[in-house]
């Protein structure tokens, strides 16, 4: 017995997961149910994770305030959702401080989280690894630019080099249009992120998600997914997080899997360990099928939302084994499963969003049953009530058998719940039914 009780001792964890969307809530659900987790906290967290864990009033950014908390709550593994942290060095900064050396932080080191945090970065880093993706030309003044433009033709596709909170890719028709449209981005448009700027071919297919966990050496794929970025139905209208996504994909065939393994995941981990980049946590890989070659269309240092929250709910792992093989070394031994039914969610938005929208207003649930679960996004808990508190409201996940059954359970329940604005699309998934 005493062996059971030192073993328990050394397997439970204090978990500190940093953000506040559906993508967290995803991680905190499951790290709810996980055997190795004792506490859970969520930093800043939503009305979902509130039932998780504990929400702590701190910002995602501010290391000091983090380091406290993380010392005087005996916590042993951070985990970081979104890249902005990541991006300005969170790992790097735990690292060098003696003080938290015993505490695990999942997530990529400021390093390799460039392959987000900088366009240019990642465009270099393809080109020297010979990873599909569109021709590109990195620019700093309107006349390069144009000269670039030139060459190419339209649609012209334009991207600010830093964060631009999801906002800073531009596509255009018409050559003078990009012209002008680049001159305002340079002139600071999306502030520092757009002084220099990606200029790519455009690439004609479909997109898609594909996920890994990476120690930096070797790497376990992670179910795929389809993101539905447009807020309009028949993808129209202004891009968005992401307004629902499903998982699997239908036309990711195991040919087109063996081209993406071959030609961009184990290149872009070979790539990071050649280059001695410390990544130790997710790559997010936004792939295009251009006639049955997968290209990159972007990396991302962090786990997508909304293919969270069909990504997770497929996977029986627990989180913290893997997340424990990933830090000390033995992620090869790890075996991802995967549940055969197919989880779709859709993404309940507050109205307006992605432009100005309204926050604070009331929200009524209704039972969703049990193929379904609610992911929240933009909530909060006040009074005992729950109401909006951000674009993207509440993700309804739902299992089925197929696509089909997936969403339609997900519509019903979003056709009963209740807030001031309310608006999804309703044709999620309807792209691949056919397949
Ligand atoms: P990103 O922020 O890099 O994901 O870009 C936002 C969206 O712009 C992508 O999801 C694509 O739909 C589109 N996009 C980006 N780059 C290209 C490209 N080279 N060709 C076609 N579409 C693109
Ligand atoms: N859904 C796209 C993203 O997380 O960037």
């Amino acid at each position: 017995m005493p062996d059971v009780g030192a073993d328990l001792q050394f397997s439970l964890m204090n978990v500190l997961l940093l953000g506040g969307g559906g993508r967290e809530h995803t991680f905190a659900h499951k790290l709810a149910q996980d055997p190795d987790c004792s506490r859970l906290f969520i930093a800043p967290g939503n009305a979902g994770t509130a039932a998780c864990g504990s929400n702590v009033d701190l910002s995602v950014t501010d290391f000091p305030a983090i380091k406290a908390f993380v010392l005087a709550n005996q916590i042993d593994m951070v985990i970081v959702g979104p890249e902005e942290p990541l991006v300005r060095g969170i790992v790097d900064w735990f690292a060098a401080d003696s003080a938290l050396a015993e505490v695990q932080v999942v997530g990529p080191s400021a390093a390799g989280a460039q392959l987000e945090g900088s366009k240019a970065f990642a465009k270099k880093f393809m080109a020297r690894h010979q990873i599909p993706t569109a021709q590109y030309r990195e620019v700093t003044t309107p006349e390069e630019g144009m000269a670039f433009l030139q060459t190419l033709r339209p649609p012209y596709v334009l991207k600010a080099d830093g964060l631009a909170a999801g906002k800073g890719v531009l596509i255009l028709d018409d050559l003078e249009e990009a012209g002008a449209a680049l001159t305002t981005m340079l002139e600071g448009q999306f502030g520092d992120a757009s002084r220099r700027v990606v200029i790519e071919e455009f690439l004609s297919g479909i997109e898609f998600s594909v996920f890994v966990l990476t120690d930096g050496n070797t790497y376990k794929i992670l179910p795929e997914a389809k993101d539905y970025k447009r807020v309009g139905e028949g993808d129209t209208g202004l891009n968005t997080g992401g307004m629902g996504a499903v998982s699997p994909v239908p036309f990711v065939t195991p040919e087109l899997w063996k081209k993406v393994e071959d030609q961009i995941i184990r290149p872009t981990v070979a790539g990071l360990s050649a280059e001695q980049i410390d990544y130790k946590g997710f790559i997010f890989f936004g792939l295009i099928n251009v006639e049955g070659n997968p290209m990159v269309i972007e990396y991302n240092c962090r786990m997508g939302d909304p293919e969270t929250e069909v990504v997770f709910p497929r996977m029986k792992n627990h989180l913290i084994r893997l997340f424990r093989d990933l830090v000390s070394g033995t992620l090869q031994d790890a075996v991802i499963e995967t549940i055969p039914e197919v989880a779709a969610t859709v993404m309940l938005t507050a109205g307006g969003y992605p432009e100005a929208y309204r926050k604070g207003d009331l929200i009524q649930l209704a039972p969703a049953g049990p193929n379904s679960l609610y992911l929240h996004a933009g909530t909060k808990q006040t009074n005992g009530n729950i109401v909006t508190n951000g674009g993207r409201v509440l993700a309804i996940t739902s299992f089925g058998m197929t696509i089909g059954e997936a969403v339609q359970r997900s519509l019903e329940v979003a056709d009963q719940v209740q807030f001031e604005g309310k608006y999804y699309r309703r044709d999620i998934g309807r792209d691949l039914l056919a397949e």
